[in-house]
């Protein structure tokens, strides 16, 4: 093999050459670190968020193409890239050539908040716009790209964010399509007031701007010798100075393979790994390091394609993309219509993002499955398609079915897979028979040949459960099912001939057939009673392997799954005049006999399922949005919806988050060392044999706290918290010390290889639920200024009741903030026992209190400066600090600068998140559903320390005093458990009191059996109610939105018949139900004490200083707009150019004190208070020179006002310490959210049709930043009602500790119509410039999506009910009461319809007399 010792590359256009580099490194880390482009991010590591994704591109020398698709840098490996182009966010444009329109337009649609997501989003943008234009279709108009507006969607279904909602993001991506409508695009920056958008307004596209493949690099690339020169054989030098010889190898053949594989290193245990895209280390990340890397996808065997009348064979290193690729070039060129490969297509379509799949191959999934035990998709679909592949080890070549290869034992190293072979089944096939009989191969003769005594047709589905509806989320269970069925040319008679139903994922070690369930149904007409007696073999041998989650659920998934498949063959057969037909895919219909009766096919929008029983209006695919804000000129430039600060910078990649922050000279990395036990002693932490790593460099832990230091991270009002655990650990994931290293993978790897000894003995137990804390009367102090107050006379209440519910009992899960950029820190040691911490927080002054009281040095010694965060959402108040903390002992002591990024499972198992609750509550209420009396017994999981935990007692109730009870007691304890701390997370306690307050309204609701509105319509406040419940708070009359915003939303949904729409549907379809539900929220702010500081310049341009950090809130864009509103009475004509003039800078809290807490909802508008007294100062101070310049000419300029000033010395400067009014300083936000969901009977799966919100901004400084708010608000909120479970093992370790196992809303998730009113609700007095907050309340109007899920699922009993046989009278389950907690997933909604609903249909048709 010829030898090439060097890796070339390019990265936006610029050459690298390598010679020497870590076979481990991911082109991510090479990114980050060796290059000046911080574009791609680390979000996960693990190829489920999209911050990291760039493009590459490759360039064939013969047809002189250039191939571009994205990849997630995350697990990409540098040493695959040789001759590629690697273009990042910055590529594209920047600063200085220019901006893209992709970023200009991503700004101008208002589509970045933190902005941490959006460089990745870019390029997935790009990619597809890239790729549909370089398609065969028609030119688009001038302006547009060839991209359709469903295609815009998908294109960026792979990224997350946790900030915008999507919605913006997604009109960002419909602006280039062709078949766009320029109306149905949301507010954005491109039109003034009154204006139309149109293609002229938009920032231009031109898909030739970017050169993705730079001349020199094709130069490199030699025609004649390029399957040599894409060869390599590097060697590398490692730290310890060995050297590696070949550590990256590309052979050209499997011969070439196979001798490396028999080559004595091998033979000798050298770690040797056949790697194709590497994705597999996005599942498995601890992968062990290897001394060999042999990179396949070079060998021709295992990238063919072949087709033939059988069917396709395709080699292993073949991506997912291509398969998909090839695959429906067949059956666009294919004679006969082949709907197996379709429904393939359409399932590989639904395993992982664009950016995996590009890199995915075909043969790495199968080997994970079959060594690895992968649940995998692509095996289920194949096997039961009954495909077939080819192995290749050093002594011989085999074929296989795939099913035998399954049930061998796992590959060893050296086994190659080469192809897989996928039979074609487009025609009427008989099945071939070994000699055992056995089934194998299909053949070619057709048994319609000759003279049939019967007509056959093949079937095929495939179905598999998700959380994410289109894909990117592991299945539950996935299926694929064939059948042959023989229709009786007289009788009609439908017979089952061949099947293979093949089942996967439900926690099995691979995927298997049903033999037993075939067997049974062979040659049997498919009756209920055949389907009934078939789903109970069935459910014996899909059985989940112990201690697999949801077991039950997964069993009844694979249940639902043969029904769906099967039952058209008994259901439509019986209305049908006994003809057979069946639906190919894209919904075409296809009939033996000529005739269009049936339905059976796979709806990938609804998790594998459709209805089929009066299947009419189903969701939308493409999300339809409006947006209604009134933009008011009362204080120009405030409340106009300015473009966010900096969003293009965001966009490109340039703005830099701490991490980007380059490594000053020295720096070294950090990683956390936690304890995996809840409540033991450390023993012993058993560093040394890490420590002799010549890259690892020290541990620090509690031992080197300085001299007059204490152990303290997390200090507040009400108690404090340890930066690392000092003999004792309580809670799995407590930081016990830093391993520094070098690197920041050295100091992870070594982190993880760090052993800790415990001891338990005779300790107690760890509290690791909220009942052992009772029991053990484990509560933290709520002081008595924070105790709820009671509201009247309990027992009076009670005594007026015609109905009481006595403790009834409903709980709240915990929720994780998955901020997309995780906790960071950078320490750097200064002169004089000094330190400068950049940390990603919202509670700087704080971090700058903890540090020094750690370190043991003053408060002047600590400088801790913040420009952005990439999301906090309150995980980086109080839970940034201990990692600032530490890094800065680690800088102190190393006098090194010092950084620290926690991996995404690090992170989530430390960082807490939302306190769970269980609450027990006690009504009494009239006949006519006014409620008399309310008691609650509140208890909150706090975890191991008291953080801001008190407060909740209070924000807690504020939400659920939204109605009138009547009178209210309460009794609320904070339980200390050994789990990690809860801390405020957005809409702390407030979301958890709302749900309450409409668990009591559905309480009541049911049991009069009442409509849930009308209960919450008699029992919301009336003026005077509201002031005896929230007393100062409830402002004025005037202030009281909420009855008004309530009756404009429910009379819109009248005029719209929605109630009527619903009703009709749930009586027409039997395996789909809609529900409907509005609900109000009332939400309590407190606005604080802020301080600023505004500066002008001897040229005219402006600084400002605020407390409050930009975290994505569009923090900074309110306060210029204030500022420039503020100065503008120095300059009115030119408070446009005035807000051009105006930067905001980082937090510095040496110059910046008491900056207080970012959160809370009210820190922009104190922010901007504050800038606006500092402005004022300044007003003062200049307008008398203005005056005396006016005395002598008429107009005076900006510039030269200030230079005169200047000349006049008088102070520039001006800062000041803005305290809010103190009778005014807490207020009341209302809002209003109806929302429409469509659950599937058979899955549990949710899809929200729609929503409507309506939310008082007051007078909203910015509606565009508001509506950003309002918009991603909700959308978390439907993560805390829906999707995201934060799971805990037996040890209280977190163990939904990543993308795959915790589920944040996607692009599926969120409402197909999204419609949101920004109510402008006028003059506010006491009010800053009469707007109010929208950070945290909207997230509170997702419980809409709750209640309405409950008013499906009521209806689905109802059904349930109608079935009326002998298992219903034993089971609860079909009563129209029942307690829903959070979060209401897939498999909680499958629950309360009957886990057995489909056994239940089947029997009452049994039972049909
Ligand atoms: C975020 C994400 C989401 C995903 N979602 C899904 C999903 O929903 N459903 C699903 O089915 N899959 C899913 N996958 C799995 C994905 O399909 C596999 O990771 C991928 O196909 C593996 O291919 P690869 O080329 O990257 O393999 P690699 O990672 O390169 O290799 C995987 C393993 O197979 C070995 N190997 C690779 N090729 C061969 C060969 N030809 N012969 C012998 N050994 C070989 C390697 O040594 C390694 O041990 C997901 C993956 C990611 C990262
Ligand atoms: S960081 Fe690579 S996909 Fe999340
Ligand atoms: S803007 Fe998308 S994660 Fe913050």
């Amino acid at each position: 093999m010829k030898q090439q010792q060097k890796l070339v590359f390019g990265v936006n256009g610029e050459k690298i050459e390598l010679s020497n580099i870590d076979p481990a490194t991911t082109l991510l880390e090479f990114l980050r670190t060796r290059t000046p482009y911080k574009g791609a991010k680390l979000g996960c590591g693990e190829g489920g968020c999209g911050a990291c994704v760039v493009l590459i591109s490759k360039y064939d020398p013969t047809t002189k193409d250039i191939e571009e698709f994205t990849v997630s840098s995350c697990l990409t490996l540098l040493c695959s890239l040789n001759h590629c182009s690697v273009t990042t966010s910055e590529g594209l444009g920047n600063q200085r050539d220019g901006f893209h329109s992709i970023h200009q337009r991503i700004a101008g649609f208002h589509a970045s908040q933190c902005g941490f997501c959006t460089p990745g989003m870019c390029i997935s943008l790009y990619s597809s716009l890239s790729k549909a234009n370089k398609s065969s279709r028609p030119e688009p108009p001038a302006g547009f790209s060839k991209l359709t507006v469903s295609e815009a969607e998908r294109a960026i279904a792979g990224n997350l964010c946790r900030c915008t909602g999507y919605r913006p993001i997604i009109d960002t991506c419909k602006s280039f399509c062709r078949d766009v409508e320029m109306e149905d695009l949301g507010l954005n920056s491109f039109c003034k007031k009154g204006e139309t958008l149109n293609i002229c307004k938009l920032p231009p596209y031109d898909p030739y701007s970017v050169c993705t493949f730079p001349e020199f690099l094709k130069n490199e690339i030699i025609p004649s010798d390029e399957s040599s020169e894409r060869k390599l054989n590097l060697v590398y030098k490692n730290g310890w100075d060995e050297v590696e010889h070949g550590y990256w190898i590309t052979p050209s053949s499997v011969e070439e393979l196979m001798n490396i594989m028999r080559s004595e290193e091998v033979e000798n245990g050298k770690r040797v790994k056949l790697v194709a895209g590497n994705t597999s280390a996005g599942f498995y990340k601890n992968q062990e390091n290897y001394q060999k890397y042999i990179d396949i996808r070079h060998i021709p065997e295992l990238l063919i394609i072949k087709r033939d009348t059988e069917g396709i064979e395709i080699g292993a290193c073949v991506t997912i993309s291509k398969v998909i690729e090839a695959m429906e070039e067949e059956i666009s060129t294919s004679v006969e219509p082949n709907l197996v490969f379709k429904k393939i297509v359409k399932h590989l379509n639904m395993v992982a993002s664009n950016f995996i799949q590009n890199m995915a191959s075909l043969g790495g999934n199968l080997i994970m499955a079959q060594r690895n035990e992968f649940p995998s998709d692509i095996v289920t679909i194949l096997l039961g398609a009954s495909s077939s592949i080819k192995i290749q080890t050093p002594t011989e070549t085999r074929f296989l079915t795939l099913e035998e290869f399954l049930e061998r034992p796992p590959c060893d190293p050296q086994t190659l897979l080469v192809s897989v072979r996928i039979p074609s089944w487009n025609r009427t096939h008989s099945l071939s028979k070994t000699e055992d009989q056995t089934e194998v191969y299909p053949v070619s003769e057709t048994i319609c040949s000759g003279e049939p005594k019967s007509m056959t047709e093949l079937f095929f589905e495939t179905y598999r459960a998700a959380p994410y509806p289109m894909g990117g989320a592991l299945a539950y269970v996935n299926a694929a099912f064939f059948a042959e069925v023989m229709a009786d040319e007289f009788t009609g008679e439908l017979v089952l001939g061949h099947l293979s139903l093949a089942f996967g994922a439900y926690g099995t070690k691979r995927a298997i057939r049903a033999k037993k369930a075939e067997e049974y149904l062979k040659g049997k007409s498919v009756s209920p009673t055949v389907l009934l007696e078939a789903i109970q073999i069935l459910r014996l041998s899909v059985v989940s392997k112990e201690a697999t989650p949801k077991a039950d659920y997964r069993s009844s998934l694979a249940v639902g799954f043969l029904f769906d498949f099967l039952s058209p063959l008994f259901e439509n057969f019986a209305r049908s005049n006994k003809r057979l037909c069946v639906e190919g895919p894209n919904n075409e219909k296809n009939s033996i006999n000529g005739h269009v009766n049936s339905a059976s096919r796979i709806n990938s929008s609804d998790n594998g399922f459709s209805g089929r029983n009066g299947d009419e209006k189903k969701p939308t695919s493409v999300l339809i949005s409006k947006q209604l804000v009134e933009i008011h000129n009362d204080y120009h430039p405030v409340g106009y919806p300015a473009k966010k600060v900096a969003a293009e910078l965001q966009a490109s990649g340039e703005a830099v988050y701490v991490d980007d922050i380059p490594s000053p000279k020295d720096c070294l990395h950090g990683a956390f060392v936690y304890s995996r036990k809840p409540f033991a002693r450390i023993k012993h932490i058993e560093v040394d044999s890490v420590l002799t790593s010549p890259r690892v460099i020290s541990f620090v832990s509690v031992k080197d706290i300085p001299k007059g230091g204490e152990n303290i991270s997390v200090g507040t009002q009400f108690g404090d918290e340890p930066v690392f655990a000092d003999g004792l650990t309580e809670f799995a994931g407590q930081p016990l010390g830093v391993l520094i290293a070098e690197t920041w993978r050295c100091a992870k790897i070594g982190a993880d290889q760090v052993k800790v000894h415990y001891d338990t003995k005779d300790m107690e137990p760890p509290i690791l639920s909220i009942e052992e804390a009772v029991e053990r009367s484990s509560f933290f102090e709520i002081p008595p200024v924070l105790t709820p107050k009671q509201v009247g006379d309990f027992s009076k209440g009670m005594a007026e009741a015609d109905h009481k519910i006595i403790s009834s009992k409903v709980e709240t899960g915990s929720q994780y903030y998955f901020y997309m950029e995780t906790q960071t820190a950078l320490a750097i040691p200064d002169e004089d026992n000094c330190i400068t911490v950049y940390v990603s927080c919202q509670l700087d002054e704080y971090a700058q209190v903890a540090i020094a009281k750690f370190l043991g040095i003053p408060q002047h010694n600590v400088r801790i400066i913040t420009r952005r965060v990439g999301g906090g959402f309150g995980g980086k108040a109080l839970r940034a600090i201990q990692v600032a903390a530490a890094c800065a002992i680690a800088a102190y002591k190393l006098r090194r600068p010092v950084r620290m990024y926690l991996d995404r499972q690090t992170d989530m198992i430390i960082t807490g998140g939302r306190h769970p609750m269980k609450i027990v509550y006690t009504v009494g209420f009239k006949a006519n559903g006014k409620i008399t009396a309310l008691h609650v017994d509140c208890f909150l999981d706090a975890g191991y320390s008291i953080d801001f935990s008190p407060l909740l007692s209070h924000t807690f109730v504020t939400s659920l005093k939204k109605y009138n009870y009547g009178c209210l007691s309460l009794n609320i304890k904070l339980c200390k458990t050994n789990f990690p701390s809860k801390s405020a997370m957005r809409a702390p306690g407030e979301v958890q009191g709302t749900f309450l307050a409409e668990t009591i309204i559905e309480h009541v609701a049911s049991i009069l059996s009442m409509d849930a509105n009308s209960i919450r319509k008699k029992n919301l406040h009336n003026f005077e109610s509201l002031k005896l419940f929230y007393g100062a708070s409830a402002g004025d009359n005037f202030g009281y939105t909420l009855p008004l915003t309530l009756e404009k939303l429910d009379s819109s949904l009248r005029l719209n018949k929605k109630p009527e729409e619903i009703r009709e549907f749930n009586n027409i379809n039997r395996w789909r139900k809609r529900g409907m539900s509005l609900v109000p929220i009332t939400y309590e702010v407190t606005v604080r004490p802020t301080p600023g500081k505004v500066s002008i310049l001897n040229d005219g341009s402006i600084v400002v200083e605020v407390g409050g950090i930009e975290l994505g809130q569009g923090l900074w864009t309110k306060v210029k707009q204030m500022t420039a509103f503020a100065l503008g009475r120095l300059w009115e004509e030119g408070k446009e150019e005035l807000m051009e003039r105006v930067r905001i800078v980082q937090i510095d809290t040496i110059s910046m004190a008491q900056s207080g807490l970012t959160g809370g909802s009210t820190t922009s508008e104190s922010s901007c208070e504050a800038a606006r007294v500092a402005c004022d100062v300044l007003v003062e101070r200049l307008s008398p020179v203005k005056l005396n310049m006016m005395e002598k000419t008429n107009g005076v300029s900006w510039d030269a006002l200030v230079s005169q000033a200047y000349l006049e010395s008088v102070n520039m400067s001006a800062s000041v310490y803005w305290v809010p009014d103190s009778s005014s300083k807490q207020y009341l936000n209302f809002g209003a959210a109806a929302s429409e969901v469509e659950i599937n009977l058979l899955t549990g799966a949710t899809t929200i049709l729609q929503t409507d919100i309506i939310y008082d901004c007051g007078k909203s400084l910015n509606p565009a930043v508001d509506l950003g708010q309002i918009e991603g608000a909700f959308v978390q909120g439907i993560g805390f009602f829906v999707l995201e479970e934060h799971v805990v093992n037996s040890d209280g370790m977190v163990t939904s500790d990543g993308t795959w196992t915790y589920k944040i809303p996607n692009v599926d998730t969120i409402p197909k119509q999204f419609n949101i009113e920004i109510l402008s609700s006028g003059h506010h007095e006491n009010r800053v410039l009469s707007s109010k907050a929208s950070g945290e309340p909207p997230l509170l109007l997702a419980v809409s999506v709750h209640c309405a899920i409950r008013e499906a699922i009521k209806e689905a009993r109802k059904e349930l009910r109608s079935y009326n046989n002998s298992s219903n009278e034993k089971c609860s389950s079909t009563s129209a009461m029942f307690r829903m907690d959070t979060p209401a997933t897939m498999d909680v909604v499958k629950q309360l319809c009957g886990l057995d609903n489909v056994e239940r249909y089947l029997q009452s048709l049994v039972d049909l007399p």
